[in-house]
């Protein structure tokens, strides 16, 4: 059986590889829920140091293999803010393993639930995760101003009734 991909801390050495495996997973696995338009414009204006300041803070773990980023997790106090894996480790529990990771690091030294703000593709992995969506939205990119739908969840567990008991 091959070995399960290695899990660390990153370091800002690693934010290349870090950018070119966030593209890679949103350029394929995003594909089917954005359109060419909106993949196309998705890193515009952005380089490698959008991470800088997470990396700084020790809040994204990436997870390789033979010295290859397959997936990367962030995290702040309450929030899971990133999870990509590259299509070729997608489907192979990594995605699972980085969340949990993040989910525990995110609840750390935090009151209440940790929230995700998913992409519409990434919206049933989340509800197999126990996670429900609280609110549509959208995030906007590009001189275009192009919008792209996303769904603010949270864990069921915590989740408010819609019409409180009075
Ligand atoms: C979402 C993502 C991280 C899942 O990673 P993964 O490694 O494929 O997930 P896992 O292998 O741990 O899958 C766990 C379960 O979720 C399911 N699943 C994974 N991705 C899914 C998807 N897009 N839609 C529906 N189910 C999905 C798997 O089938 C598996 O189900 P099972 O437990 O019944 O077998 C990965 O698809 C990804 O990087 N997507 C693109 C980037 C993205 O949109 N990230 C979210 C940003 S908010």
């Amino acid at each position: 059986m091959p070995a399960l991909p290695t899990v660390r801390v990153a370091v800002l050495e690693d934010s290349h590889a870090i950018f070119e495996a966030h593209q890679d997973s949103v350029q394929h696995l995003c594909a089917g829920s954005y359109t060419p338009a909106q993949l196309g414009t998705w890193f515009k204006g952005r380089t490698h140091e959008v991470h800088h300041p997470f990396i700084q803070a020790g809040q994204i773990f990436i997870a390789e293999q033979k010295g290859r980023v397959l997936g990367f997790c962030g995290f702040i106090p309450g929030e899971v803010t990133l999870l990509f894996v590259r299509p070729e480790a997608a489907g192979s529990g990594l995605g699972s393993r980085l969340f949990n990771l993040a989910v525990e690091r995110a609840q750390a030294n935090h009151e209440g639930p940790v929230v995700v703000v998913a992409t519409a593709n990434s919206k049933r992995f989340y509800e197999k995760h126990g996670f429900t969506t609280m609110e549509e939205s959208f995030f906007v990119r590009g001189a275009s101003d192009m919008h792209f739908a996303v769904f603010r969840m949270q864990h069921e567990r915590h989740a408010q009734p819609s019409s409180p008991l009075r």
